[in-house]
C-alpha cells in the first residue's frame, strides 16, 4: 500500500517496513503509520525488538516537500521520533540506499543503525532552506563530536557508509543485502549478547568552544553568499549544549522560522522545477532512439568539452576535426581534461585509459561517422560553416541518425532546412565548460521528430545533465535573456555608472560573477562579433554599446590579454579595476552628449532584474520556453542565478509582479522602446494572477 507503514513479526523480531515511492519521504501517512507500528510493538508482547527499514531502493529520503508550504500536520516527526526513541525495547534502523534529512534523524531516534554496502546518509536540509527540524542537530553531535556535526550540517554532504561508521553514525556495516535480513540478523545478535536499548539523548554533549563556532560562522557564511540557512544551522548544532529537550525545543524554532522564509519558498521551488523540466506532455509516450556512438564535428573549446560528457557517460565518441593536425590536437586536449579528473580522484587511471583507446577515435574523416547514433556539430559559430557540415552530415550518417547542432545563437531551422531529414535536426546547446556544466537547452525547431527530441533529453539525461527545452529565437531561453539584462547594464555604464559598481551589486544580489567580469573571462570578442552578426538588422532605436566596442578596438579582450574592463597581472590574477576606464567611459559620454548620472546598487539591481523577468516573459509568452520554471532552471544553471531565490519567475513572484511592473512602466518614461512592458507580464497583474500559476 502507498504512503504507509507496515508491521509483521519474523519470529520475536518486528520489521517495520516503510512503504512509500519512490524515495519513501515522510509523508504525513508514513509519519502516522510509524507512530501505529510503534504502538503496536509496545503493545506485542511476542516482540522482542524491532527493525525499521525501507522498502524499495532505499530507506528513507527525508521529509515530504511537496507538503512544505502547507499547513504542517500531525503526528509531527520531532514526536515520533521521541516516540521511536522511548521504546523500551531495542530498535534498529537498517539503512540501504540513502538516509536523508528526516530519514536519517528517524534513523538517529532508533537505538541502534546498521548500514549495507553502498548506503549513505546526509543532512542536505540546508540545501532546501532550512535545518534539520527533527533532533538532527541535536542527536549528531552526540555520536559523531562537534565539529563532524557541523561538517555534516552546512556541507549538506552525503555521506558514505563507512565514513558514517567510522565517525560513529552507524554502528555497523554489512555488505548489500536485504534489508530485512540484515535487520533480524543483527538483532538476533543483539539479543543473544543481552544488549539493550541505548538513547542518543541519554549521551553526553559535546563540549561548546565558542572560538571554534565563531570560525565556522565566518567560514560558512563567506560561502553561503547571502543563503540563510547554512549559518542558522550553526546555531542549531550549538543548542546541543542545553538539555536535551530545551536543544531540540531550539531547533525546531530554528526549522519553523526557516520554513516560512522566502529562501526555503525558492530552493524547494528549485528542488522540483529541476526534475519538470524534462517532463514535457508531447514526449510522455516516445521512446529515445538508440544511442551509444556519438558523433562530435570540431574539437575545439565546446566539441572536447561535449567529447568529455560522452566519453564518461560511457558512449562511444567518434571526433571529427579540420585535418589529422587539429584531430590530435582535439584529443590532446581531452586527455588533459581527464587527467585532470584523475588526479582530482574522480576517475581512476584505468578508466581513463580504456576511455581513451577504446572509445574515443579523433580523425578528418566524416565517413567515420556512418555508425553514429547522434552527432553534434561544434564548429564555428557561422551559419555557412554550418551549412556545410550539415550536407556533409546528411550524406554520410545512417537514417534515423540524430543530428545536432551547438550553435549559441544561429536558426536551428535554417540548419535543418539544408538536409533531406530536417526532423532529424535539433540544437543541442551545452554551457561552457561543457564537462562541468549541467545545463543544456534542447532546441526544438518547427517539425522536428518527437523522437529526435526525446534523444535529445536521454542523451543529457545519460550525461547527468539538466535538460530544459527551448523553441528556436535568437539566443534561444538563455542567451535571448542574457542579452537583455546585459543591454540594461550597458545603459547604465553608458548613463554614467561604473562597470565595476554594476558587477558589485550583481555580486551583492547573489551571481558570483557580475557582467563585465564576466565579459572578461568569455572574451570581448565573442560580444563583439555578436554584435557585428546583428548589425544589419539591429533597430535604430537600440543603443549600441559603444565602450565595449572601444575596448574591442585596443584590443582589450578581457583576461585573455590581461585586460579588459579589469587589470590582469602577478599581482592581482583576478583582476582590478582599471582606472583609466573612468577617462574613457568619460570621453564616449561627451562624445554621445550624455551628462552623466549615478545609480546606487537598488536602483542597478532593480534594472538588470526588471530586465531579465521582462524579457523572460516574453520568452514564455512567446513558448519559447514552455513554462516559467524551465527559465528559471536555465538561469539557475547556465548562467549563475542564485538558487536561493529560485530563478528570475520565482523571484518576480516573491518581489510582486504588480512592483515589477510599475518598475518597468516608470522606466519606460526615459526609454520606452527597450522598456516596453511584456504582454504576458502586463496580463498577469491585470488578471492579479502570478508565473507560478503557469508551472
Ligand atoms: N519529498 C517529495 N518528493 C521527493 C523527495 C522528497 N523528499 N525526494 C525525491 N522526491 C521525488 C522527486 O520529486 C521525484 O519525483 P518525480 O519522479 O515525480 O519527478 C522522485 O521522488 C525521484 O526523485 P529523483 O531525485 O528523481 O531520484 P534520484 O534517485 O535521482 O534521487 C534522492 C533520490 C532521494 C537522492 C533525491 O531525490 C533527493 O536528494 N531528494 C531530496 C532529499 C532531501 O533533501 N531530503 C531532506 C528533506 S528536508
Ligand atoms: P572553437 O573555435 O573553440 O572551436 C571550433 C572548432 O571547430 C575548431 O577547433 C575548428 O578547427 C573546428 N572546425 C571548424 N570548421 C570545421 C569543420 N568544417 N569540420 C570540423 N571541424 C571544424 O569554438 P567553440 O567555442 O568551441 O564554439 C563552437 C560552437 O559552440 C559555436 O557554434 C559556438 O557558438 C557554440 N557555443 C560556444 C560556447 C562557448 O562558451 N564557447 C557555448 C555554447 C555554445
Amino acid at each position: 500500500m502507498a504512503g504507509s507503514v507496515a508491521y509483521e513479526r519474523k519470529g520475536r523480531i518486528a520489521l517495520i517496513r516503510v512503504m512509500n515511492p519512490p524515495v519513501n519521504a515522510l509523508s504525513q501517512a508514513v509519519r502516522a503509520g510509524l507512530d501505529d507500528a510503534m504502538e503496536q510493538f509496545a503493545e506485542d508482547d511476542d516482540a522482542a525488538a524491532a527493525v525499521i527499514l525501507g522498502d524499495g531502493r532505499s530507506f528513507i529520503a527525508g521529509a515530504d516537500l511537496s507538503e512544505f508550504g502547507k499547513p504542517p500536520q500531525r503526528p509531527y516527526l520531532p514526536d515520533v521520533i521521541n516516540r521511536i526513541e522511548a521504546a523500551d525495547k531495542p530498535v534498529i534502523a537498517v539503512i540501504h540506499g540513502t538516509a536523508l534529512g528526516g530519514g536519517l534523524e528517524v534513523a538517529l531516534g532508533a537505538h541502534y543503525r546498521v548500514a549495507l554496502e553502498g548506503a549513505s546518509v546526509g543532512l542536505p536540509e540546508v540545501t532546501l532552506g532550512v535545518v534539520p527540524g527533527a533532533g538532527g542537530t541535536q542527536r549528531l553531535p552526540r555520536l559523531t563530536g562537534l565539529e563532524p556535526a557541523l561538517d555534516i550540517v552546512t556541507s549538506a554532504r552525503r555521506v558514505p557508509a563507512a565514513e558514517a561508521a567510522e565517525l560513529g553514525i552507524v554502528d555497523a556495516l554489512r555488505p548489500a543485502s536485504d534489508p530485512a535480513e540484515a535487520g533480524v540478523a543483527f538483532a538476533e545478535e543483539l539479543l543473544a549478547a543481552g544488549q539493550g536499548v541505548r538513547r542518543v539523548r541519554e549521551l553526553p554533549a559535546p563540549g561548546i568552544d565558542a572560538a571554534m563556532l565563531d570560525a565556522w560562522r565566518d567560514k560558512v557564511a563567506a560561502r553561503a553568499g547571502g543563503q540563510i540557512a547554512p549559518v542558522t544551522a550553526i546555531d542549531a548544532v550549538a543548542a546541543c549544549a542545553l538539555p536535551f529537550t530545551d536543544g531540540l525545543a531550539e531547533e525546531r524554532r530554528l526549522f519553523e522560522h526557516l520554513r516560512e522564509s522566502p529562501q526555503r519558498d525558492a530552493l524547494v521551488h528549485a528542488f522540483f522545477a529541476e526534475r519538470k523540466v524534462a517532463r514535457l506532455p508531447e514526449l510522455e509516450d516516445v521512446a529515445a532512439r538508440a544511442l551509444g556512438h556519438v558523433g562530435v564535428i570540431g574539437g575545439g573549446t565546446m566539441g572536447a568539452g561535449i567529447a568529455v560528457a560522452a566519453l564518461l557517460a560511457g558512449l562511444e565518441v567518434t571526433l571529427i576535426e579540420r585535418d589529422g593536425e587539429a584531430a590530435e590536437a582535439a584529443a590532446a586536449s581531452i586527455g588533459r581534461t581527464l587527467e585532470g579528473s584523475v588526479q582530482r580522484g574522480k576517475l581512476s587511471a584505468g578508466a581513463r585509459d580504456e576511455i581513451l583507446t577504446e572509445r574515443l577515435r579523433a580523425l578528418s574523416d566524416y565517413d567515420a561517422l556512418a555508425r553514429a547514433d547522434l552527432v553534434i556539430e561544434a564548429v564555428f559559430e557561422s551559419m555557412e560553416v554550418k551549412q556545410e557540415v550539415f550536407a556533409r552530415l546528411d550524406t554520410v550518417c545512417r537514417p534515423g541518425a540524430v543530428l545536432a547542432t551547438n550553435t549559441s545563437y544561429l536558426d536551428v531551422g535554417a540548419i535543418a532546412a539544408t538536409t533531406s531529414r530536417p526532423a532529424d535536426v535539433i540544437g543541442l546547446h551545452f554551457f561552457s565548460p561543457a564537462h562541468v556544466m549541467k545545463l543544456v537547452e534542447v532546441v526544438v525547431p518547427e517539425g522536428a521528430d518527437p523522437q529526435a527530441v526525446a534523444t535529445g533529453f536521454a542523451l543529457a539525461a545519460k550525461m547527468r545533465k539538466i535538460a530544459v527545452r527551448s523553441g528556436v529565437c535568437d539566443g534561444f531561453i538563455g542567451n535571448r535573456i542574457l542579452s537583455a539584462y546585459r543591454a540594461a547594464a550597458d545603459h547604465m555604464v553608458l548613463d554614467g555608472a561604473s562597470p565595476f559598481e554594476i558587477d558589485r551589486a550583481v555580486v551583492n544580489f547573489g551571481f558570483p560573477m557580475g557582467p563585465y567580469a564576466m565579459s572578461d573571462l568569455a572574451g570581448l570578442d565573442i560580444g563583439y562579433m555578436t554584435r557585428q552578426r546583428k548589425a544589419a538588422t539591429r533597430d535604430a532605436r537600440e543603443r549600441v554599446p559603444v565602450h565595449a566596442d572601444r575596448l574591442y578596438e585596443l584590443g582589450r579582450l578581457g583576461r585573455k590579454t590581461g585586460r579588459g574592463y579589469y587589470i590582469y597581472d602577478d599581482e592581482t590574477p583576478k583582476g582590478r579595476p582599471d582606472p583609466e576606464l573612468d577617462t574613457l567611459l568619460a570621453d564616449i559620454r561627451a562624445e554621445l552628449g550624455i551628462t552623466p548620472r549615478s545609480f546606487p546598487g537598488d536602483e542597478i539591481r532593480k534594472r538588470y532584474i526588471g530586465a531579465m523577468v521582462n524579457e523572460a516573459a516574453r520568452v514564455v509568452g512567446e513558448g519559447v520556453a514552455r513554462r516559467p520554471l524551465d527559465v528559471d532552471v536555465v538561469l539557475l544553471h547556465g548562467y549563475g542565478f542564485p538558487r536561493w531565490r529560485g530563478g528570475p519567475m520565482k523571484h518576480a513572484d516573491q518581489i510582486g509582479l504588480y512592483h515589477i511592473l510599475a518598475d518597468i512602466r516608470a522606466l519606460a518614461q526615459e526609454d520606452d522602446f527597450f522598456w516596453e512592458p511584456a504582454p504576458l507580464l502586463a496580463d498577469l497583474v491585470a488578471r492579479g494572477a502570478d508565473f507560478d500559476s503557469l508551472n
